[in-house]
């Protein structure tokens, strides 16, 4: 396929609103733990490298592992050292940084450990010159969190001391296995946090490219009167990861790639595609938006879930070229586990925009490629005039959002082949985000930092966006655990059969990854 590059157009001043985060302290609960070194630290050093943040600040880091302030930064100065970067004025922001943090070791289960945290807060609020405003970031296994905010509410961290300050809970992934833990969990939440201070993540929310989607629907004139049913075939969501579960048996085992990735990055996903332009860019505007898709969603029947939704999970292969064990043979997986690690979904969304058109959404580990795009395959011309030069190569109308790696966009559209012969052939327009912003884009934890400092919690699932994610994938999780025998796809290649003739049954097929 030809290509055409397409090119920003400079502007004197680019428009740069960035919000500015008023003084704080962050506490991480589970802070000895992986998330807070590959994300969270780097993260905030970033943020600290842009000037997105205040003057006063600091971490006070929470955990079950014996550490001091000392060894705590001992840890942040080596998760950046993963970061570019060097030279003597980088150690000594590097330096600078560190002195941020601190640690309280103990058991965030007992109601013992609240009254130390407390006195320790109220310390480091002096030493650090701020009169209140708190984050509490959880990222423990997900079985703590009722227990952890519970005690916040009896020991009064979950309120703010002054009236004009503020107190707000970040709750990671996880939330909830299946739709009556997480009414479970946000009923236990509620009693002790109101909504607007709860902001439930999902990275793939802050990710540069996904919040584009708006941009590109509501900020150009050009492509929403054709995103509807009158243009639209059909929607693909994809996102195949290269790597297997890593050292997360213990996790993946209860979760599956239903759980893991549908139930919130590839429903979020479908739902910037699929929403309603919003009366305003106002976070609970924007949410209503996006909760109202998953409102609209036509109910799996539950003896027809074969003919929506399938799983696989990968048996040995070569990804890249490099031989890989099959999921029942990594550790502390179950030699027989029913587990998935790969699903792939068809539904509808019944209203007036969307009726009939087919989304189909796929995930799955161990594929062939790390790719994330999301593909709006439009209809065909309703009387083709010309002849392709090779009948097969001849698409459709197709915009993609690239998400990753190559992030960007692009269009691929029908052109006249030179010479004498009336013939067509594909051409794509592609929008490289690297090539014209210069640089990689903010890693998604800043921004959805940044956006929980300064209150605005439009890219976080609200409490019933959460609820009815559930209520539509819960069904297909009870009917795959009645019925085992999940099929095994090679590790490297493109998952199932079964999940090829989830879109071959309609006459579709899947974008090659
Ligand atoms: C996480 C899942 O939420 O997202 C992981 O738990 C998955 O299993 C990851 O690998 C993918 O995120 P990204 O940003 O690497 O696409």
């Amino acid at each position: 396929m030809r290509k055409a590059k397409v090119s920003r157009i400079p502007s004197p001043e680019a428009a740069s609103n960035e919000p500015q985060a008023g003084p704080f302290s962050l506490v991480i609960f589970g802070a000895s733990g992986d998330l807070t070194k590959r994300k969270l630290i780097p993260a905030l050093f970033r943020l600290t490298e842009s000037n997105l943040l205040p003057e006063n600040w600091y971490v006070l880091g929470s955990g079950r592992t014996s550490m001091d302030d000392e060894s705590f930064r001992v840890v942040v100065r080596k998760s950046l050292q993963e970061l570019s970067g060097s030279g003597p004025a980088r150690k000594e922001s590097e330096d600078r940084f560190a002195t941020r943090f601190h640690y309280l070791a103990g058991d965030s289960q007992d109601s013992a450990y609240y009254p130390r945290l407390a006195k320790r807060l109220t310390a480091l609020d002096k030493s650090h010159r701020i009169s209140g405003n708190r984050i509490y970031y959880l990222a423990t296994p997900p079985d703590n969190y009722p227990g952890i905010i519970k005690c916040l509410g009896e020991s009064g961290l979950n309120r703010p001391v002054k009236t004009a300050e503020w107190n707000r809970i970040i709750i990671e992934k996880p939330f909830g296995t299946d739709l009556a833990s997480a009414q479970s969990l946000n009923r236990k939440v509620a009693q002790v946090f109101k909504e607007d201070q709860v902001y439930r993540i999902d990275h793939y929310l802050g990710k540069e490219t996904v919040q584009n989607i708006l941009f590109l629907r509501f900020a150009n004139a050009i492509f929403e009167p054709l995103w509807d049913r009158r243009y639209i075939d059909h929607v693909q969501i994809t996102v195949s990861e290269e790597i297997g579960i890593e050292h997360r048996a213990g996790y993946y085992e209860r979760a599956g790639a239903l759980r893991d990735m549908f139930q919130n990055h590839l429903l979020q996903l479908l739902c910037l595609i699929a929403m309603e332009p919003p009366a305003s860019f106002d976070p609970d505007t924007v949410r209503d938006e996006r909760t109202k898709v998953l409102k609209s969603f036509r109910p799996i029947p539950p003896d027809k879930i074969d003919q929506f939704a399938v799983r696989g999970q990968y048996g040995p292969g070569l990804v890249n070229g490099r031989p890989v064990p099959g999921y029942r043979e990594e550790p502390g997986v179950a030699p027989d586990s029913p587990t998935e690690t790969f699903s792939a979904l068809k539904l509808y969304i019944d209203n007036w925009r969307w009726q009939g058109v087919r989304f189909y959404l796929r995930s799955g580990k161990r594929l062939a490629k790390r790719k994330a795009e999301i593909a709006i395959e439009f209809k065909w011309v309703p009387h083709l005039l010309f002849k392709p030069l090779t009948p097969k190569d001849i698409q459709a109308n197709t915009l993609v959002f690239r998400i990753q790696p190559e992030e960007g966009i692009q269009l691929t559209f029908q052109s006249k082949h030179p010479g004498p012969k009336l013939c067509l052939d594909n051409v794509m327009m592609e929008f490289d985000y690297r090539g014209s912003f210069k640089g990689p884009s903010p890693d998604a934890y800043e921004h959805l930092l940044l956006d929980c400092l300064v209150g605005d919690s439009m890219l976080f699932a609200r409490r019933d966006w959460v609820e009815l994610s559930w209520a539509f994938i819960t069904p297909i999780l009870e009917a795959w655990s009645k019925a085992p025998g999940v099929p095994i796809y090679l590790a490297g290649s493109t998952g199932p059969r079964e999940a090829e003739m989830l879109a071959e049954q309609d006459k579709r097929h899947w974008r090659p990854l």
